[in-house]
């Protein structure tokens, strides 16, 4: 396999998408269900590389799975290494999850610093201050990078996280859920995963209530499941076929999802003059006319989310003037850039006068960094075919959209990458009338 896609560019794009299961949501349920005592369910689960990766990596920890289409079950009691595998663990930015079960249920274990996309440096510092906060002691090993955990007590505390994580939210509500004792954890992340993952383990047994930023939790001795738990759309996927059939000048009705999770996304997309029209079980994007170029800045949920911004930045290039993309929580979410230059779009990094660096950005910033965390697109530049190159799964989705744009034949390499996180990618844009072929 050459790993790319061949695309014929400069057709509009017009159908219907049905979406998949959200990534980062099936990524933690499945995590999750390892710290059930029988049995787990889920269903809609997405069949892409980063699941299929997870998957092989609780196996070899010696969890039994078991996969029928989008359905999978999970025997955790089988499990027996509490030491997950460099190779498969370093590939997956989610694998430090494991902490919360493998500590469980074995008391100690070893994870590898993870690794995930390469978007940044991603420490984990926060939540290495979390889990210790609750009880957990941990010694990172520099010579082989692997941090040894001990569990010796029921996790106990509270924990205020100095800026919000994502997954640093998902582990300490992981962490909290089994035992005898109170946790509370300030701070914490908005994201929708987070509240599923919540009604996930609440189902099964867990105490967990949240209000606002500040989520409770009392421990209970043990989770079982009643009914499987389906997983819900992926949002990420939402934006990326919506911006695609628009930048096509086209239309896309977009099923399977809830209207709530991208509030921010559809205004934006309305105020650059798309028509967003919400019906009962799915929503209509549709080009209508010049695209007024609007400027953005990322912000964790409720706000303008990060992984939309790639996709936001490539619909901006067919709009009718200069808009900026300002992004504030990966330090480096811009691979996408040279790629489309290669296309003939017009983008440049544009100084950003930040004067409190710390409270506008939500990686740990440091005065020695010469940040890179703006750019101004100037619409209307006609896209090219080209050879370009995937560097990471947003910026993935990005190229093959501007490919789809661009008029003439483009390659896009590292298909794979794309493919951690779109299912069937190929199947859908073909249904559209997209014109594309996996090589
Ligand atoms: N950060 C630290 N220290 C920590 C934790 C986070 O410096 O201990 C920094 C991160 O490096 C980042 C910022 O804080 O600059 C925010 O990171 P967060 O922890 O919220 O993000 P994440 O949990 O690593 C998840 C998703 C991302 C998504 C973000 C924002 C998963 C597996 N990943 O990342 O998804 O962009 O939340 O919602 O859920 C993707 O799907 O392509 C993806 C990157």
């Amino acid at each position: 396999m050459e790993d790319a896609y061949i695309v014929q560019g400069g057709n509009v794009l017009k159908g219907e998408v049905v979406l998949s299961g959200a990534k980062n949501l099936a990524l933690k349920t499945v995590i999750a269900s390892l710290l059930f005592e029988s049995k787990v369910t889920l269903t809609n689960v997405p069949k892409i590389n980063d699941v299929h990766e997870l998957l092989h990596l609780i196996k070899k920890l010696g969890a039994t799975v078991e996969q029928t289409g989008n359905r999978v079950t999970i025997d955790p009691s089988t499990l027996r290494s509490s030491k997950p595998d460099l190779l498969h663990a370093s590939k997956l930015r989610a694998s430090f999850l494991l902490f919360a079960p493998l500590l469980h249920k074995f008391k100690e274990c070893r994870i590898p610093n993870p690794g995930g996309c390469r978007i940044g440096m991603r420490p984990i510092d926060r939540i290495i201050s979390g889990m210790e906060a609750l009880g957990v002691k941990t010694e990172y090993q520099s010579e082989d990078g692997y941090y040894d955990a001990k569990l010796t007590q029921s996790p106990k505390g509270s924990y205020k996280f100095s800026k919000p994580t994502h997954t640093g939210t998902e582990l300490l509500i992981m962490l909290g859920a089994l035992g005898e004792n109170e946790i509370k954890i300030e701070n914490s992340a908005l994201e929708p995963e987070i509240d599923e993952l919540i009604l996930f383990l609440n189902e099964s047994g867990a105490k967990i209530t949240k209000d606002g930023t500040t989520i409770a939790i009392q421990g209970v001795k043990s989770l079982q499941q009643t009914k499987p738990f389906r997983i819900f759309s992926d949002r990420n996927e939402a934006v990326t076929f919506a911006t695609l059939a628009v930048a096509t000048k086209g239309s896309v009705e977009i099923h399977n999802l809830n209207p709530d999770q991208l509030l921010t996304f559809n205004e934006l997309m309305i105020k650059a003059g798309v028509k967003v029209e919400i019906k009962s079980d799915s929503i209509l994007y549709e080009y209508v006319g010049t695209l007024k170029p609007i400027c953005i800045t990322t912000e964790p949920h409720p706000g303008f989310m990060t992984d939309w911004q790639p996709n936001w930045a490539v619909l901006m290039t067919q709009s009718s003037g200069v808009s900026t993309v300002h992004e504030t929580v990966f330090e480096n979410r811009f691979s996408y850039v040279d790629e489309l230059l290669k296309l003939g779009a017009r983008i440049e990094y544009v100084e950003n006068s930040v004067n409190d660096k710390e409270a506008i950005y939500h990686f740990n910033t440091d005065d020695s960094k010469v940040l890179k965390q703006k750019i101004q697109i100037t619409g209307g530049a006609p896209l090219h075919s080209a050879a370009i190159k995937i560097a990471d799964l947003r910026a993935g989705a990005t190229l093959l959209i501007a490919a789809l744009i661009a008029t003439g034949e483009s390659v896009v390499t590292n298909a794979s990458i794309l493919e951690r996180g779109y299912e069937n990618i190929v199947d859908k844009i073909s249904g559209l009338g997209g014109k594309l072929k996996r090589v």
